[in-house]
């Protein structure tokens, strides 16, 4: 997939939004390659809307409570997120699972990064998965967003320790570390690059073909 220079980006958030803020953060460098031209979310009032705000970027919100139907919900943060003509949609800690109407017009430059190491322990609770299942290693993904939960082609993995006395939130907050800088990394590369997927490949730096 080819992408405009610099990238235009798309972030979807749900809470607290430091994945959000580190690539605000890294979008600063104009060498990076890439700018986040919009944020959205599921629900009003949180951080990750708050951090877009200061950083002058704008902001939209669909409510899935909002609308008659999953169905259309879906169709118009679809439409929500095209006018800002993304180059790249990040779901950076988005709770809600984009449905087909969405993904017939975002799917292959869609991504979502989760906090476990896929194909283990996917869903909403993927730290306290890993904890419970008493795993030694997790981290984090970041995957092309298909229509299962958590199942798409791979872009990065990173790996972080589970230590003895590590508490959900403790073990999160290390994977969160991972994953940010995870997250910056292969991003501004899919920017800057260019990325084509193949069967379960992603590949970074390759110009597409044909
Ligand atoms: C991140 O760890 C992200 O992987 C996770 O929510 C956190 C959001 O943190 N997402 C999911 O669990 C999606 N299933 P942030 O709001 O501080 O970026």
């Amino acid at each position: 997939m080819t992408v405009s220079s610099p990238a235009r980006l798309v972030v979807l958030v749900s809470g607290s939004g430091t994945n959000l803020q580190a690539l605000l953060d890294a979008c600063a460098d104009p060498a990076y390659g890439a700018r986040v031209v919009a944020v959205g979310a599921d629900r009003e009032g949180i951080e990750g809307l708050a951090r877009a705000e200061r950083s002058g970027v704008p902001t939209f919100v669909n409510q899935v409570s909002h609308y008659g139907s999953r169905e259309d919900w879906d169709r118009a943060l679809a439409d929500r997120v095209a006018a800002f003509e993304p180059d790249l949609v990040v779901l950076a800690g988005f709770m809600k699972l984009v449905g087909e109407s969405f993904l017939a017009r975002f799917g292959g430059r869609t991504v979502n990064t989760h906090p476990a190491l896929s194909p283990s322990f996917p869903g909403m609770h993927g730290p306290a998965d890993a904890l419970a299942y008493g795993v030694k290693v997790t981290g984090a993904t970041l995957f092309v967003v298909d229509a299962g939960v958590d199942t798409g082609v791979i872009v990065a993995q990173t790996v972080v320790p589970v230590e003895d006395d590590d508490d959900v939130e403790s073990l999160h907050e290390r994977i969160k570390v991972a994953e940010r800088e995870m997250l910056v990394e292969s991003v501004g590369r899919m920017a800057r690059e260019g990325f084509r997927v193949e069967g379960r490949r992603v590949h970074l730096g390759v110009a597409p073909r044909g």
